[in-house]
């Protein structure tokens, strides 16, 4: 596999410097604070209230049977599947605002930014991972510190998606409540070509959401074992450790 021989694994580390690849050779670390409390806190908060929408969207529109039950209370299991989900809808809405905000007053590695690839740098980034990563037709690719400008991107993607669940999702809600926040969203209902169209969508991009966290999840855990600098501890405790070069103060 190329990922073995790749300069950023400790084996090709001792490779370049020459020593033996058993990973014991010193190598400089430099200890960077990369993920601030309040984008950890959102990724968590964020993590928990997706997965929960998606089995609870998923049971909402698969139902489970459960008309098998001797008494009424007993059959109240599909209620409790909505309240979850609305729930979380609320959690999931609120936090995304609070990350929005976090984009303009936080750190560079969280700033909105580190999602647009407006720089040159950024592009050439993406195309070098596209080229390292996806196609493995080159060997070196580049390692940053925040978001590598391709995750930024995607990341982006990601949350014009959140954008359209929350307004589906609300305008969905705003048939059934009196509250001001869904009954901002009825408009939608009859511009999608009423609550089928809407709902169809609404259940659609659940299957998004499936392949996001798959490969995510993937990801996070290749790019902590290629690059050897805690990636996936970065998004629990904040740190990430960059190697020191030549030159560097
Ligand atoms: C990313 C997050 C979300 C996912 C994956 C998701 C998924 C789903 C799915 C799959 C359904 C069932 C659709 C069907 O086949 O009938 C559903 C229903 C629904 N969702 Fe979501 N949803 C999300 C976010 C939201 C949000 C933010 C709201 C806002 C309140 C919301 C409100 C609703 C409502 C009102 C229903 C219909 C409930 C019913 O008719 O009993 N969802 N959701
Ligand atoms: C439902 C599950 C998950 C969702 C929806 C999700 C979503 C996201 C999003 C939106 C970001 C960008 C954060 C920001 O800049 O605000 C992110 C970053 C990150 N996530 Fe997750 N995540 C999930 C689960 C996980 C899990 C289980 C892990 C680790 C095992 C993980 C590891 C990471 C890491 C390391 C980053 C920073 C990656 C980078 O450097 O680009 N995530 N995640």
């Amino acid at each position: 596999m190329t990922a073995m021989s790749n300069p950023s694994t400790a084996a090709g580390i001792a490779a370049t410097n020459g020593s033996s690849a058993n990973g014991h050779q010193l190598v400089e670390y430099r200890r960077i604070y990369v993920w601030e409390l309040p984008v950890r806190a959102y990724h968590w908060i964020n993590a928990i209230a997706l997965v929960a929408l998606c089995v609870t969207g998923y049971l909402i529109g698969s139902p489970v049977r459960s008309s098998y039950v001797p008494e009424a209370f007993q059959q109240y299991s599909f209620a409790w599947v909505r309240f979850i989900h609305f729930v979380a809808a609320f959690v999931y809405v609120f936090n995304f605002l609070a990350r929005l905000y976090w984009g303009f007053v936080g750190k560079k590695y969280a700033k909105w930014t580190a999602f647009f690839p407006f720089k040159r740098s950024q592009q050439q980034e993406i195309v070098d991972v596209i080229k390292a990563d996806v196609l493995e037709v080159k060997m070196h690719g580049p390692i940053s510190t925040g978001h590598n400008a391709l995750a930024g991107l995607i990341y982006f993607g990601t949350f014009l998606v959140f954008v359209f669940q929350t307004i589906t999702g609300f305008a969905l809600y705003s048939s059934m409540s009196t509250s001001w926040m869904p009954r901002m969203f009825v408009w939608v209902v009859p511009l999608m070509g009423g609550e089928f169209a809407v709902r169809f969508w609404h259940h659609l991009f659940l299957w998004f959401f499936v392949t996001f966290v798959i490969i995510h999840i993937y990801l996070a855990f290749y790019h902590d074992y290629i690059e050897g600098r805690g990636t996936v501890s970065s998004i629990i405790g904040g740190w990430k450790f960059d190697r020191v070069k030549k030159g560097d103060k």
